[in-house]
């Protein structure tokens, strides 16, 4: 096409004869510049896109939670102080205020209250609003550019870790003693940890009670925060965890019980 007119409106350009190498410029219209701009801006959103979901992913967050937003969450009357507790966490979070002593969450509540979903959310939330690397973003329109979508060549991480109680028992006995390192560590050292469905691990209760005050005892102390979602009732959670654990997050968390619906949300 003639690069004398406009692609878009189809109006002759504006010329400048350029002296000395006796060259015609042409001015790009108005609606070309904006035309790139919008491009521009439509390729940093969908980057942006791509990275909290990636960050979302690398959270550990499943596939049923991870639309879970805050925006999107129905909220009731059985429900609605989960809610309240999970957009103060998450936002103490965000503006990395450190002055609360409970930077934490008990979530308790009967099978399908939504402890799980409200917790997940908590982490998408952060994980969107979190900052930004200007470089990554970069790097993420250039691998869109060159028609990579998933497969970026970028590792994208994230301060949040989501995983069951199962998982972080079974991780935590994996050890490698040569370098020292346990997969649990990540988990150990993220910002905000969800452990989902505590009290929900069968076997030598020693053991399990062990592993849960290493991990709860070490958050406590390097004031990490820390969500813990459960079907047990506050004494049963005592039981379960033993004094030692228990009161380090009485500590260190908001205890919120949610009510039972009457079905699961859908
Ligand atoms: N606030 C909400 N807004 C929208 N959907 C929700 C909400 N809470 C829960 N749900 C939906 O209900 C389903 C069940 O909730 P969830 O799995 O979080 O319950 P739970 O309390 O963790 O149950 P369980 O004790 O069985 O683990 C979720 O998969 C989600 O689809
Ligand atoms: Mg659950
Ligand atoms: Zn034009």
């Amino acid at each position: 096409m003639e690069n004398n007119v406009c692609s878009v409106c189809g109006k002759e350009k504006e010329s400048r004869l350029i002296p000395y190498i006796n060259k015609v410029m042409y001015i790009d219209c108005q609606c070309e510049t904006e035309l790139k701009k919008k491009i521009e801006t439509e390729k940093r959103e969908k980057a942006i896109n791509t990275y909290i979901r990636k960050r979302i992913k690398k959270s550990g967050v499943l596939l049923r939670e991870e639309n879970a937003f805050f925006d999107n969450l129905i909220v009731d009357e059985n429900n609605s102080k989960a809610v309240d507790g999970a957009k103060y966490i998450c936002s103490l979070m965000l503006n990395g205020d450190t002055s609360q002593d409970k930077n934490g969450l008990i979530l308790s509540g009967n099978r399908g209250s939504g402890k799980t979903y409200i917790g997940a959310s908590i982490i998408n939330e952060y994980n969107r609003n979190e900052k930004f690397n200007e470089y990554v973003i970069n790097e993420i329109i250039k691998a869109h550019d060159n028609g990579f979508i998933e497969d970026l060549g970028i590792e994208i991480n994230s301060n949040c870790r989501f995983i069951k109680e199962k998982d972080a028992i079974a991780l935590s006995e994996k050890y490698n003693y040569r370098e020292n390192t346990s997969p649990i560590d990540e988990f150990k050292n993220a910002k905000i940890l969800v452990v989902d469905d505590v009290g929900s691990s069968y076997g030598d209760s020693k053991r399990i009670m062990s592993i849960l005050f290493d991990l709860f005892d070490y958050r406590y102390s390097q004031q990490l925060s820390t969500i813990i979602t459960t079907n047990l009732s506050k004494e049963e959670l005592h039981a379960y965890l033993g004094e030692r654990t228990f009161d380090r997050l009485r500590c260190c968390c908001h205890y919120i019980k949610l009510a039972s619906p009457t079905s699961r949300r859908k």
